[in-house]
Protein backbone atom coordinates (compact mmCIF):
# COMPACT_ATOMS: atom_id res chain seq x y z
CA UNK A 1 0.00 0.00 0.00
CA UNK A 2 1.18 3.85 -0.69
CA UNK A 3 -0.07 6.88 0.11
CA UNK A 4 0.70 10.21 -1.80
CA UNK A 5 0.50 12.64 1.40
CA UNK A 6 -0.85 15.49 -0.86
CA UNK A 7 -4.15 13.45 -1.17
CA UNK A 8 -5.08 13.26 2.51
CA UNK A 9 -6.65 15.01 4.69
CA UNK A 10 -5.14 17.05 8.05
CA UNK A 11 -6.95 14.86 10.42
CA UNK A 12 -6.08 11.62 8.29
CA UNK A 13 -2.20 13.44 8.21
CA UNK A 14 -2.25 14.02 11.68
CA UNK A 15 -3.48 10.67 12.68
CA UNK A 16 -1.23 8.71 11.05
CA UNK A 17 1.79 10.74 11.57
CA UNK A 18 1.01 10.42 15.59
CA UNK A 19 1.38 6.65 15.21
CA UNK A 20 3.84 6.14 13.00
CA UNK A 21 6.75 8.12 14.30
CA UNK A 22 6.96 6.49 17.45
CA UNK A 23 7.84 6.30 20.08
CA UNK A 24 8.16 10.41 20.72
CA UNK A 25 9.76 11.22 24.53
CA UNK A 26 6.91 13.67 25.99
CA UNK A 27 7.67 17.05 27.19
CA UNK A 28 5.49 18.03 30.49
CA UNK A 29 5.22 21.20 30.52
CA UNK A 30 4.86 24.01 33.44
CA UNK A 31 4.69 27.93 31.93
CA UNK A 32 2.89 30.96 34.18
CA UNK A 33 0.77 33.05 33.13
CA UNK A 34 1.10 36.56 33.38
CA UNK A 35 -1.00 36.63 36.46
CA UNK A 36 0.75 34.35 38.04
CA UNK A 37 -1.28 30.94 37.10
CA UNK A 38 0.69 28.10 36.98
CA UNK A 39 -0.13 25.71 33.82
CA UNK A 40 0.71 21.87 32.84
CA UNK A 41 0.51 19.93 29.81
CA UNK A 42 2.45 17.40 27.74
CA UNK A 43 3.68 17.93 24.36
CA UNK A 44 5.01 14.80 22.35
CA UNK A 45 6.14 16.63 19.42
CA UNK A 46 9.58 17.22 21.23
CA UNK A 47 12.93 15.97 20.84
CA UNK A 48 16.57 17.65 21.36
CA UNK A 49 17.31 19.58 18.52
CA UNK A 50 20.74 21.10 19.45
CA UNK A 51 23.48 20.39 21.79
CA UNK A 52 25.54 23.29 21.63
CA UNK A 53 23.54 25.44 22.64
CA UNK A 54 21.79 22.91 24.72
CA UNK A 55 17.87 23.29 22.80
CA UNK A 56 14.72 21.30 22.35
CA UNK A 57 11.62 21.82 20.65
CA UNK A 58 8.36 21.32 21.16
CA UNK A 59 5.33 22.00 18.59
CA UNK A 60 2.06 23.70 20.28
CA UNK A 61 -0.57 23.63 17.96
CA UNK A 62 -3.21 25.90 18.18
CA UNK A 63 -6.97 25.02 19.94
CA UNK A 64 -9.53 24.08 17.06
CA UNK A 65 -10.80 27.96 17.87
CA UNK A 66 -7.55 28.99 16.13
CA UNK A 67 -6.67 30.31 19.55
CA UNK A 68 -2.91 29.34 20.98
CA UNK A 69 -2.53 26.60 23.87
CA UNK A 70 -2.01 27.80 27.44
CA UNK A 71 1.22 26.34 27.21
CA UNK A 72 2.64 28.32 24.00
CA UNK A 73 0.53 31.32 25.24
CA UNK A 74 2.34 31.48 28.49
CA UNK A 75 5.96 30.47 27.13
CA UNK A 76 5.85 33.20 24.32
CA UNK A 77 4.75 36.19 26.88
CA UNK A 78 7.26 35.12 29.54
CA UNK A 79 9.62 33.89 27.85
CA UNK A 80 9.85 30.75 30.41
CA UNK A 81 9.22 27.07 30.31
CA UNK A 82 10.05 23.99 32.55
CA UNK A 83 10.53 20.82 30.56
CA UNK A 84 10.04 17.52 32.91
CA UNK A 85 10.30 13.64 31.78
CA UNK A 86 7.90 12.06 33.55
CA UNK A 87 7.99 7.95 34.35
CA UNK A 88 6.01 5.29 34.03
CA UNK A 89 4.45 5.86 37.89
CA UNK A 90 3.29 9.49 36.55
CA UNK A 91 1.17 8.14 33.64
CA UNK A 92 -2.38 9.28 35.08
CA UNK A 93 -1.62 12.22 36.16
CA UNK A 94 0.29 13.09 32.86
CA UNK A 95 -2.54 12.36 30.59
CA UNK A 96 -5.28 13.95 32.96
CA UNK A 97 -3.21 17.70 32.77
CA UNK A 98 -3.95 17.25 28.79
CA UNK A 99 -7.49 18.00 29.32
CA UNK A 100 -8.63 21.19 27.47
CA UNK A 101 -9.21 23.11 30.71
CA UNK A 102 -9.66 26.88 30.26
CA UNK A 103 -7.10 29.28 30.94
CA UNK A 104 -8.10 30.15 34.76
CA UNK A 105 -7.27 26.73 35.91
CA UNK A 106 -4.15 25.50 37.72
CA UNK A 107 -3.90 21.78 36.79
CA UNK A 108 -0.91 21.10 38.99
CA UNK A 109 -3.09 22.37 41.75
CA UNK A 110 -6.17 20.93 40.13
CA UNK A 111 -4.11 17.29 40.31
CA UNK A 112 -2.20 18.00 43.86
CA UNK A 113 0.53 18.12 41.94
CA UNK A 114 3.30 19.91 44.77
CA UNK A 115 5.37 22.52 42.94
CA UNK A 116 9.05 23.73 43.40
CA UNK A 117 10.04 27.26 42.93
CA UNK A 118 12.16 28.05 39.93
CA UNK A 119 16.00 29.40 40.32
CA UNK A 120 16.85 30.63 37.08
CA UNK A 121 13.14 31.20 36.04
CA UNK A 122 10.05 32.12 37.46
CA UNK A 123 8.22 29.21 36.31
CA UNK A 124 7.80 26.16 39.23
CA UNK A 125 8.51 22.91 38.36
CA UNK A 126 7.04 19.62 39.66
CA UNK A 127 8.41 18.15 42.46
CA UNK A 128 8.08 14.43 42.03
CA UNK A 129 9.42 14.15 38.46
CA UNK A 130 12.40 12.87 37.87
CA UNK A 131 13.52 15.20 35.80
CA UNK A 132 12.99 19.04 35.69
CA UNK A 133 14.45 21.32 33.19
CA UNK A 134 14.13 24.99 33.41
CA UNK A 135 14.39 26.37 29.86
CA UNK A 136 13.87 29.68 28.17
CA UNK A 137 12.75 30.69 24.77
CA UNK A 138 15.20 30.78 22.24
CA UNK A 139 12.37 31.41 19.85
CA UNK A 140 8.67 29.80 18.53
CA UNK A 141 8.20 29.97 14.84
CA UNK A 142 5.44 29.29 12.49
CA UNK A 143 5.72 26.39 10.40
CA UNK A 144 2.16 26.88 9.87
CA UNK A 145 -1.04 29.10 10.74
CA UNK A 146 -2.17 26.87 13.33
CA UNK A 147 1.16 25.79 15.46
CA UNK A 148 4.46 27.20 17.05
CA UNK A 149 7.47 25.75 17.43
CA UNK A 150 8.80 26.17 20.55
CA UNK A 151 12.57 26.64 20.73
CA UNK A 152 13.32 26.14 24.23
CA UNK A 153 17.55 26.34 25.78
CA UNK A 154 18.24 24.52 29.15
CA UNK A 155 19.65 26.61 31.98
CA UNK A 156 19.13 24.33 34.73
CA UNK A 157 18.57 20.59 35.71
CA UNK A 158 16.60 19.29 38.71
CA UNK A 159 17.14 15.52 38.87
CA UNK A 160 16.09 12.95 41.45
CA UNK A 161 18.64 12.21 44.00
CA UNK A 162 20.85 9.11 42.49
CA UNK A 163 19.29 9.18 38.64
CA UNK A 164 22.17 11.20 37.55
CA UNK A 165 26.06 9.37 37.68
CA UNK A 166 29.05 10.65 35.94
CA UNK A 167 26.71 12.63 33.86
CA UNK A 168 24.67 9.75 32.72
CA UNK A 169 21.16 7.99 33.48
CA UNK A 170 20.48 4.33 33.26
CA UNK A 171 17.14 4.26 31.40
CA UNK A 172 15.71 1.23 33.82
CA UNK A 173 15.95 4.07 36.55
CA UNK A 174 14.28 6.47 34.96
CA UNK A 175 11.62 4.64 33.38
CA UNK A 176 10.46 7.20 31.25
CA UNK A 177 6.74 7.67 29.67
CA UNK A 178 6.63 7.66 26.07
CA UNK A 179 3.59 8.38 23.53
CA UNK A 180 2.73 5.30 20.77
CA UNK A 181 -0.40 7.19 19.66
CA UNK A 182 -3.20 9.22 20.88
CA UNK A 183 -3.84 8.02 24.03
CA UNK A 184 -1.33 5.01 23.99
CA UNK A 185 1.87 5.36 25.93
CA UNK A 186 4.74 3.02 25.81
CA UNK A 187 7.17 1.78 29.30
CA UNK A 188 10.14 0.83 28.99
CA UNK A 189 10.60 -2.90 27.93
CA UNK A 190 14.12 -5.33 27.37
CA UNK A 191 16.59 -2.79 26.89
CA UNK A 192 18.98 -3.27 24.29
CA UNK A 193 22.98 -2.39 24.98
CA UNK A 194 25.23 -2.75 22.14
CA UNK A 195 29.15 -1.41 22.53
CA UNK A 196 30.06 2.32 21.00
CA UNK A 197 30.03 2.31 17.26
CA UNK A 198 32.98 3.06 15.03
C1 LIG B 1 0.69 12.37 25.67
C2 LIG B 1 0.18 13.62 25.00
C3 LIG B 1 1.01 14.32 24.13
C4 LIG B 1 0.55 15.49 23.51
N1 LIG B 1 1.36 16.14 22.62
C5 LIG B 1 0.96 17.28 22.04
C6 LIG B 1 1.82 17.97 21.13
O1 LIG B 1 2.93 17.56 20.86
N2 LIG B 1 1.36 19.14 20.59
C7 LIG B 1 0.14 19.64 20.90
O2 LIG B 1 -0.22 20.72 20.40
N3 LIG B 1 -0.70 19.01 21.76
C8 LIG B 1 -0.30 17.86 22.34
N4 LIG B 1 -1.13 17.21 23.22
C9 LIG B 1 -2.41 17.83 23.58
C10 LIG B 1 -2.22 18.89 24.68
O3 LIG B 1 -1.63 18.32 25.83
C11 LIG B 1 -3.61 19.46 25.04
O4 LIG B 1 -4.11 20.17 23.93
C12 LIG B 1 -3.61 20.33 26.28
O5 LIG B 1 -4.95 20.62 26.65
C13 LIG B 1 -2.88 21.64 26.08
O6 LIG B 1 -2.92 22.31 27.30
P1 LIG B 1 -2.60 23.85 27.49
O7 LIG B 1 -3.64 24.66 26.70
O8 LIG B 1 -2.76 24.03 28.97
O9 LIG B 1 -1.20 24.09 27.01
C14 LIG B 1 -0.74 16.00 23.80
C15 LIG B 1 -1.58 15.28 24.66
C16 LIG B 1 -1.12 14.10 25.24
C17 LIG B 1 -2.04 13.33 26.16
Amino acid sequence: MEQAVDQLTRAEIYKLMNCMIVPRPIAWVTTISETGLVNLAPYSTFNIICYNPPLVGINMAHNTDGSRKDSARNAIATGELVVHIADETQVDALHASAYPHPPEVSEPELLGLPLEPGVDVSVPWLRDAPLALECRLKQSIQFGPTSDFIVAELVRIHSRDGLINDNKIDSKELRPLSRLAGPVYGAIGPVIVKSPAG
